[in-house]
């Protein structure tokens, strides 16, 4: 029993907890965001044409992982950084809670039976032990600093993939040491396999449409 019950309290004394305060200072403050992040299909141009990562649903530990990296250079997306500089620690901790809080509308929305990969897949995914982290269907990560990825938008899931290889001796655009090791095994063909099928899966990221807003 105690052992069991170990992991657990490890995880909550790590992982702040979503206070439902957070989440509704995090609604006021995502007023910023929904500009991008709440308009269904929204493009971005950067490195080159993508829709917007779906964010509502999103754990709440990656959320903030994500806006820390932004902030601190670790992610150079320019736009992002841009935004980031700007967002204290409790900014970012209230939006990651609200976002997370936000996704619930998105289950319902996804629920479409899971395509099966192709062989060629099937073995990509094994090679990258994916679901190792990304968790069951890679939507229930291991660790809540760990991202969600079913269902995401094949074309950002391959931008986001490229951003963590490594050129030259120079991480592109994201430096994660984990993802940065595994993007290295694949070719490009093969990351694009990999984005488009995870992209095809049931998952519980949405984008909350704006108009929820008014
Ligand atoms: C001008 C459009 C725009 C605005 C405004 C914007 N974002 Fe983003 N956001 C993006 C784009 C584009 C990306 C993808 C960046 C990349 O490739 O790393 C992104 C990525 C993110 C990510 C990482 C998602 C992931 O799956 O890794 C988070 C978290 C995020 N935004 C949160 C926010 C929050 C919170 C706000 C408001 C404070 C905000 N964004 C405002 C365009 C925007
Ligand atoms: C050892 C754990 C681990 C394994 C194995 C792993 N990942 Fe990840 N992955 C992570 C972590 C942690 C992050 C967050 C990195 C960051 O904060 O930028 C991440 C981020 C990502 C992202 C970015 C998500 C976003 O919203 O921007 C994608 C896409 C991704 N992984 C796909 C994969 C794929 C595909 C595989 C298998 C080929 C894989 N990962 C294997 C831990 C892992």
């Amino acid at each position: 029993m105690t052992k069991m019950l170990l992991p657990w309290l490890m995880l909550a004394a790590l992982t702040p907890a979503a206070h439902a305060q957070d989440a509704e200072a995090g609604r006021a403050k995502a007023a910023m965001c929904i500009g991008c992040h709440g308009i269904p299909g929204y493009q971005n141009a950067f490195p080159e044409v993508h829709k917007v990562p779906m964010i509502s649903g999103q754990a709440g530990g990656y959320l903030a992982a994500a806006l820390q990296a932004y902030r601190s250079g670790e992610r150079r997306h320019p736009t992002m950084r841009g935004i980031a500089r700007a967002l204290s620690d409790a900014d970012i901790a209230d939006l990651a809670a609200f976002y997370e809080r936000d996704g619930a509308a998105g289950l319902q929305l996804k629920s479409v039976a899971a395509r099966q990969p192709s062989a060629r897949v099937t073995e990509l995914l094994t090679q990258g032990a994916c679901a190792s982290c990304h968790g069951e269907n890679l939507d229930q990560p291991i660790d809540p600093s760990y991202p969600k990825i079913a269902g995401q938008h094949p074309d950002y899931l391959l931008v986001a993939l490229k951003a963590y290889q490594v050129q030259g001796g120079r991480v592109v655009g994201r430096d994660h040491p984990i993802m940065n090791g595994i993007v290295g095994q694949f070719t490009l063909a093969e990351l694009r396999m990999l984005a488009d099928h995870i992209g095809s899966l049931p998952g519980s990221l949405s984008t909350v449409p704006q108009s929820r807003w008014r």
